[in-house]
């Protein structure tokens, strides 16, 4: 649909920059111009990848995508983003975001970047500064810490992780994570306890329960070592496929 048509153009334009540079008499070999494109298309990129279609989908009805545009074009400064997947916000059940006024809803949105690019190593340093404000302002925080190689974020609300790294080049750093992020500025400090997303179903209920209440608590179900394996960095998206056009053009005049 969207993809062969941003293929072919990078194609054309891959194809012209080689004919440009194989005029250049074989004398002087100019090193090949950096393909690094003046600036990262946020609507186009997060229409790819994902499926973050309900975060853009904010982003525009919220108009906080020219706030974000705006900086990603700020190449001194840059923008980091932590995009949900479409189904962290499905699964949000409570608190619902439907309540919320216009102005809460934008701060929301705006809770989820930093306005400075940093890659995901940046970010042990980071967690020495925690609480780090965000493009929201003011109370909306978020806390980092680094757990062997793999940035864990804290609203207080929100418990989550970097799953993947979308696009992680100067300006601009996009990382999936698989909960919306709910700052303490909206929603309170009054937390409720951990919403056991999953009580492990009892085929029979303990009918000596009161006894084992200290032990209890020692359970934490789903904190398996193994889950660490299936993380993975994407570095995908328009680069990929500019390097794939080049590519492919250099093959087909080799
Ligand atoms: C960014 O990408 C979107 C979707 O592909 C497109 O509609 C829009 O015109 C692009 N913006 C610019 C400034 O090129
Ligand atoms: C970002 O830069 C692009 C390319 O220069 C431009 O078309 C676009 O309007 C800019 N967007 C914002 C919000 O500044
Ligand atoms: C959201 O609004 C509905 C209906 O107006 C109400 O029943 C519900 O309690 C509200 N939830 C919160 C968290 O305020
Ligand atoms: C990281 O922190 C250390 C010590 O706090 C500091 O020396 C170093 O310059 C920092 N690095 C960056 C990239 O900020
Ligand atoms: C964030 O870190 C600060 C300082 O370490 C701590 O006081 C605060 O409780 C933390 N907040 C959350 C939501 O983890």
């Amino acid at each position: 649909m969207e993809l062969p048509v941003v293929f072919m153009l990078l194609l054309l334009c891959s194809s012209a920059a080689y004919a440009k540079t194989s005029k250049s008499p074989i004398l002087s070999p100019t090193p090949a111009p950096a393909p690094a494109p003046e600036y990262v298309n946020l609507t186009a990129l997060l229409t790819v990848a994902g499926p973050f279609h309900t975060f853009l989908n904010y982003l525009e009805s919220t108009k906080v995508l020219e706030t974000f545009q705006d900086q990603a074009n700020k190449t001194e400064e840059g923008i980091t983003i932590f995009v949900p997947t479409d189904s962290a916000f499905s699964s949000l059940k409570k608190p619902s975001l439907s309540n919320l006024t216009a102005d809460q809803l934008k701060s929301l949105i705006l809770f989820h970047a930093l306005p400075h690019y940093y890659s995901l190593s940046d970010f042990k340093n980071l967690s020495q500064s925690s609480p780090i404000p965000t493009f929201a302002g003011g109370q909306y925080t978020l806390n980092f810490t680094d757990v062997s190689g793999t940035v864990h974020l804290s609203s207080g609300w929100t418990d989550t992780k970097v799953s993947s790294s979308v696009l992680s080049t100067d300006p601009v750093a996009i990382y999936q994570v698989n909960k919306v992020l709910l700052p303490e500025a909206i929603f309170g400090t009054d937390i409720p306890p951990t919403p056991a997303p999953a009580p492990a179903p009892e085929t029979a209920p303990a009918a000596d329960a009161p006894t084992a209440d200290g032990l209890n608590g020692l359970s934490s179900p789903g904190s398996s070592p193994g889950k660490s394996s299936s993380y993975r960095i994407i570095s995908w998206g328009i680069w990929g496929h500019f390097v794939l056009a080049v590519s492919a053009v250099l093959v087909l005049f080799l």
